[in-house]
């Protein structure tokens, strides 16, 4: 096994860490879940508004001084990194709105230890910022697209426009990322009917389609149970259509993240790949989580299913040191609930998926 050895660089405080070999990692639960990936999210603010994620009167500005700036920010993955963490995911809100997010992912992507630096957006900034995110060192981009029908998506994202979002998405290819995947939240009577042409336009392009359940967070319009679609239903709707074949547990090599792929078996899409995303469904969900949560105000959340946070900002600015820090992560992590409790109301988070980072 290779252990990085620390950088010998003055003068950066940040690389004074070892880095960590993967299964040393000591953010390690109860449970034995391990964190290796991070999902940071840059701003509570976005472009959009989507039913499920955001009140419909919008979300308020937080004040700048609020949330994590950029240095901050580094300063906190770079220890999350020498604990082990392998990927981090950059989230929002929209993660394209935050100002200077290109210089942002640039200094990420520069850190040593670090396997995978990605971005989840709506697309809709896309044209204008896909070239210097692949320049920056950004590795890959997951899209969310809920709808192919402009009027849907509109009212789903109430406001968004699909035709930029899908300029986004060329704008990528053209950047050169490659296996972007398109991600669909279901939401019962808007676009459960959509599956197949959401996996047919995604086959057609290139994208890999993934099907998330919805999780009803936030006390929001379209974020209730009722409106939640179960992956079994999801499934069938597809498999109306396609014939699948289930895919291992592992996928390209690594053990799979929370989504569980299939794979078309026959006829024209033949070897197509999809993949679903079960959290209210899945019973292994929790079992296998690997991901903790870095609000864009600093706070750290083992679990998105719970409120449970912890303020890393509060923390750094009030002088600790990073075994202080250290110790405040390593005790939220020990904390980590087993699983979630989205199924019941009362289980589920008060803050919208906006606030928390998706
Ligand atoms: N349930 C499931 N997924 C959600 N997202 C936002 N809100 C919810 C919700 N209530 C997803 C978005 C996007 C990511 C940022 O989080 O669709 O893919
Ligand atoms: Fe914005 Fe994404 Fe939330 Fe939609 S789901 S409002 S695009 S953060």
């Amino acid at each position: 096994m290779k252990i990085d050895v620390p950088s010998t660089e003055p003068d950066r405080r940040r690389q004074s860490l070892p880095v960590l070999p993967h299964d040393a990692s000591p953010l390690r639960d109860r449970h034995a879940r391990r964190v290796t990936y991070l999902r940071v999210s840059l701003t509570d603010r976005c472009n959009y508004r989507c039913a499920y994620c955001m009140p419909a009167e919008g979300w308020g500005i937080s004040p700048k001084a609020d949330l994590l700036s950029e240095s901050e920010l580094v300063e906190l993955v770079t220890i999350f990194i020498g604990q082990g963490v392998r990927r981090v995911r950059l989230t929002g809100g929209e993660p394209l709105v935050r100002r200077g997010v290109v210089t942002l992912v640039e200094r990420l992507a520069s850190l040593r230890g670090l396997d995978e630096l990605v971005m989840t957006t709506n697309g809709h900034l896309l044209p204008e910022f896909a070239l210097p995110l692949k320049a920056s060192g950004l590795s890959g981009l997951n899209v969310s697209l809920d709808s192919l029908s402009a009027e849907r998506f509109r009212r789903l994202t109430r406001g968004g426009d699909l035709d930029v979002v899908l300029s986004g998405l060329r704008a990528a290819d053209a950047a050169g990322f490659r296996g972007t995947k398109l991600n669909a939240v279901v939401v019962r009577g808007e676009n459960d009917d959509e599956l197949p042409e959401l996996c047919e336009f995604a086959w057609r392009e290139g994208y890999l389609p993934r099907f998330i359940e919805l999780m009803p967070i936030g006390r929001l319009d379209f974020a209730t149970q009722a409106h939640v679609v179960g992956t079994n239903e999801m499934l069938a709707r597809v498999r109306e259509r396609y014939h699948l074949l289930p895919d291992g547990d592992v996928c390209g090599g690594t053990p799979r993240g929370p989504a569980r792929y299939w794979t078309v078996g026959e006829g024209k899409w033949a070897g197509r790949r999809l993949g679903f995303i079960s959290p209210m469904s899945d019973d292994g969900f929790c079992a296998s989580c690997n991901r903790a949560r870095l609000t864009s105000h600093g706070g750290f959340r083992p679990c998105l299913g719970s409120d449970d946070e912890v303020s890393l900002r509060d923390a750094l600015r009030g002088g600790a040191t990073r075994e202080a820090l250290l110790d405040l992560v390593r005790g939220a992590v020990a904390g980590k609930r087993a699983a979630h409790n989205m199924h019941d109301d009362a289980g589920t988070p008060r803050d919208a998926m906006t606030g928390i980072g998706g």
